[in-house]
């Protein structure tokens, strides 16, 4: 007999005679009669037993059975209207005890779940998930089919690329040498294009060894993209296609061209490079009025800067915001409380009194608390923009929308501690304009790139590369390289670069932060059918773990005690 979906009974006629298999979701005793839910991935269905049975919950069965309509139909699930009279049943596994529920809002521990993935997925909201999943990568390769990209895979056997994050090494038989796995495909997609493939994309594995956020996993899927002779406007609009095409799946229209926000004013009035669009509250800059004043925690401050809130704002609220302040290059968050337009009169109130009231009167404030950080400018926007973030947090000042903004106009290098690092990649274009900087000013030097953000989340970098050998030899030695790293790392690829290269750029999407900002998760564990834990552990496999000395020896490691 034919094995049906649960969701199909609903085309069926009453007395149809009805095959189901699916997993024991609930049973229920009522006198003699034993009300179970079956479920499979479809939904639910409710299977009545008049005899004994002797199944647990989560048990496989198969059954067979008589459509009824239920004399008080169950609203809540598209089945509702129909119960199946079983007259015989199979049980084709019996399940142990579970550990939680199969149910959405359940609140088993995280590890718990993921040690017990198989047990996880079968809630219906991971179904959705993974399924949603399926449907956003399926719609961006229809997408790329139909404009003329070839798929083409990468190794996962690789050499170290320079993406920033540590590696992930294989250590090999050959004589104590390594690969690495990459943390991105980079260089491969580089390369096809100097092979003249003009336009690539994969579905890619990519491996960086970083601390783990909920946006982060060691192990995540890119969906990574080349093009030849292309400038940036060419690549926003295709992408811009592209992503009208995959927000259908969630029937989401969306508007295009996207909004473009320099990267300098990301900072400036959202203190971050990911600012989250779907809420206003933007930073203000204060330096102006407290240029001669007297009051020593605002003299010489290089910047002042001030978010203006205007909802009730208790102690508690304020105490999270001063914390995730501090944690933000700040050693102080201001709080300064207007009603009526007053302020309390206190020690530091009274002594920029003057300048209060200014700002009171310019920025028109009634009701509001003052936000306000000052002293380095990176430390101020820093701050201040994971205040505003937190607010969010608290508040949930964000729209339901989704706002895609390019942030374009990237300095080329980062400075820390005095080490410069390449804000991008180090095979990024310099701008035409700035590219003289080279030699004289590394802080002037803006770089062709650009980061697509979606409700506060980068969901992508790219940029136009560097395609002259000279220029990107260059590159590696204003990174502080010498000839012979340059020439270790990267000599295969800087010959390649003599054999005629073609123009191009491209763009690597995150397609785990993409599918958790559909799905409306909170982590991108969620929508990883095997994610690493927050500990960057696979609890399920219990991995990473020992091997045995034999293994090591084959491998010419030794292991050393810490
Ligand atoms: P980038 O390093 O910015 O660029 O990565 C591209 C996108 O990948 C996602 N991403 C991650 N997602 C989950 N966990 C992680 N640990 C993680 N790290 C990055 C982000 C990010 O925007 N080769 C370049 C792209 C290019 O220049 O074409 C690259 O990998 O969404």
């Amino acid at each position: 007999m034919k094995k049906y979906q649960n969701i199909e009974i609903i085309n069926f006629k009453e007395n149809t005679k009805v095959t189901l298999y699916g997993w024991v979701q609930n049973i229920r005793k009522m006198g003699n009669f034993n009300f179970v839910d079956l479920r499979d991935r479809t939904g639910i269905v409710q299977l009545i037993f008049k005899s004994k049975i002797d199944f647990t919950k989560e048990s496989v069965i198969k059954v067979e059975g008589i459509l009824k309509l239920r004399k008080s139909p169950n609203k809540e699930i598209p089945t509702g209207m129909f119960e199946v009279e079983v007259e015989n049943y199979e049980i084709l596994s019996k399940s142990k005890e579970i550990p939680f529920e199969i149910k959405d809002d359940l609140n088993a521990k995280e590890d718990t779940r993921l040690q017990y993935r198989f047990l996880d997925l079968r809630r219906p909201k991971m179904f959705q998930n993974l399924l949603l999943r399926h449907q956003v990568i399926k719609a961006a390769r229809d997408w790329f089919h139909n404009n003329g990209f070839l798929e083409i895979e990468t190794p996962i056997l690789s050499k170290s690329t320079p993406e920033g994050a540590r590696d992930y090494l294989v250590p090999t038989r050959h004589d104590g040498k390594f690969f690495a796995l990459p943390q991105s495909p980079q260089l491969y997609k580089q390369l096809l294009m100097i092979s003249g493939i003009e336009r690539y994309f994969q579905v890619s594995r990519a491996f960086r060894d970083e601390d783990m956020r909920k946006d982060r996993q060691p192990e995540f899927t890119q969906l990574d993209i080349e093009m030849s002779f292309i400038t940036e406007e060419t690549l926003f609009t295709l992408m811009e296609q592209l992503f009208s095409s995959i927000m259908e799946v969630v029937n989401a229209k969306i508007k295009t061209p996207f909004l473009r926000m320099k990267y300098d004013d990301a900072i400036d009035l959202y203190g971050s490079d990911k600012p989250d669009l779907r809420y206003g509250y933007q930073l203000k800059d204060l330096s102006k009025y407290f240029k001669n004043t007297s009051c020593d925690l605002f003299k010489n401050a290089e910047s002042i800067k001030c978010l203006i809130f205007d909802q009730e704002l208790v102690n508690s609220n304020i105490k999270i915001l001063e914390e995730i302040a501090l944690k933000n290059k700040t050693d102080k968050l201001i709080a300064i409380k207007i009603e009526n337009q007053e302020f309390k009169q206190n020690s530091l109130n009274n002594a920029i009194e003057k300048e209060l009231k200014q700002i009171i009167n310019d920025f028109k404030i009634t009701n509001a608390t003052l936000l306000i950080t000052r002293g380095k400018y990176q430390s101020t926007t820093q701050s201040l923009g994971a205040v505003r973030t937190k607010l969010n947090e608290l508040f949930h000042l964000a729209s339901n929308e989704y706002q895609f903004v390019w942030i374009v106009d990237w300095p080329m290098f980062e400075f820390e501690d005095d080490v410069i690092a390449p804000a991008h990649h180090p095979f990024t274009s310099p701008t035409l304009d700035t590219i003289q900087y080279l030699d004289s000013d590394l802080s002037k030097v803006k770089a062709r790139s650009y980061d697509l953000v979606l409700n506060g989340f980068e969901l992508s970098s790219g940029s136009i590369r560097i395609h002259d050998s000279q220029l990107q030899n260059k590159m590696f030695q204003v990174l502080n390289l010498s000839q012979e790293e340059i020439d270790h790392k990267f000599g295969f690829f800087l010959n390649a670069f003599s054999y005629g290269v073609p123009p191009h750029g491209g763009i690597a999407f995150g397609i785990d932060r993409l599918v958790m900002i559909l799905a409306q998760e909170n982590s991108i564990r969620d929508v990883i059918a095997f994610p690493k834990n927050a500990n960057g552990i696979d609890v399920l496999f219990n991995s990473p773990s020992s091997v045995n000395e034999d293994q090591l020896q084959e491998l010419s490691l030794q292991k050393i005690k810490k």
